[in-house]
């Protein structure tokens, strides 16, 4: 068996709020090795956002350990931990979070400007991952000019520019039509098995499931399998 590339160790995370103590994710252990793929399942406040966001080290856990490439995020600076997921992680929400001022090229640019590579290297990665996402034609404009499942496949691209590791994924196809979803869908799915990237997606898609390496529920703050 290979060495997972993340771990995940009795996680736990609570909100307090006055005296009371909410458990929200309750000793959640998990591995993840290269390529592989997970779909998340699970009912509406079971925890799956609050998972993908510690997983991304977006929020703080309670107790428990999270190791990403070996690096226990516990013993990471804030900025160590930036790092690590701008090098590491690309991510994709159920609403696209593209600016809206940017044209498609420029959203996808932004991730490869942050990591300052110069500009022309940048567009011309940019516009090749668009094309991949059969978005050639649109690289002019902006999110309010795009269709739903258009500017969902602008988000993909974004998380893919950066040849992440790893590719979380909130619901990524929430809100679209059965044919959008199941072309994004199957995008996301064809991509990360071309450049070989690992995938965790929450989903409440059951025609993708067969196609992951596992599938998982979250079960009020309990991961288990299915
Ligand atoms: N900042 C917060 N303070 C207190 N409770 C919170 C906070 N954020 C989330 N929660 C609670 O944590 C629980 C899990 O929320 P989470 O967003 O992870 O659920 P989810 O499984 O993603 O649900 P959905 O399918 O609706 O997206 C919910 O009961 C929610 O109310
Ligand atoms: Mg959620």
């Amino acid at each position: 068996m290979n060495k997972p590339i993340l771990e995940v160790i009795e996680l736990t995370k609570e909100y307090h709020e006055g005296k009371l103590l909410t458990p929200i994710l309750k000793k959640i252990n998990f591995n993840l090795e290269e390529k592989e793929s997970v779909a998340i399942f699970g009912a509406s406040g079971s925890g799956k956002s609050t998972f993908l966001q510690l997983l991304g080290g977006l929020d703080y856990f309670t107790s428990g350990e999270i190791t990403l490439f070996g690096k226990a995020y516990s013993g990471l600076s804030d900025a160590k931990k930036t790092q690590l997921r701008e090098e590491k992680i690309g991510f994709v929400y159920q609403f696209h979070h593209l600016l809206p001022e940017l044209t498609a090229l420029e959203n996808v640019m932004l991730p490869l400007m942050i990591r300052k590579i110069p500009v022309r290297q940048a567009k011309s990665e940019a516009a090749a991952i668009l094309d991949q996402v059969g978005l050639a034609h649109r690289l002019r404009h902006k999110p309010g000019e795009l269709s739903g499942g258009e500017r969902q496949r602008v988000a993909i691209a974004r998380a893919l520019v950066k040849k992440p590791s790893l590719i979380l994924a909130d619901e990524p196809t929430g809100n679209l039509d059965k044919k959008s979803r199941e072309q994004v869908m199957g995008l996301m799915l064809e991509m990360s098995q071309a450049y070989g990237i690992s995938l965790i997606l929450v989903t409440h898609d059951e025609s993708f499931a067969h196609q992951m390496s596992r599938v998982l529920v979250m079960d009020d703050g309990v991961l288990v399998g299915r």
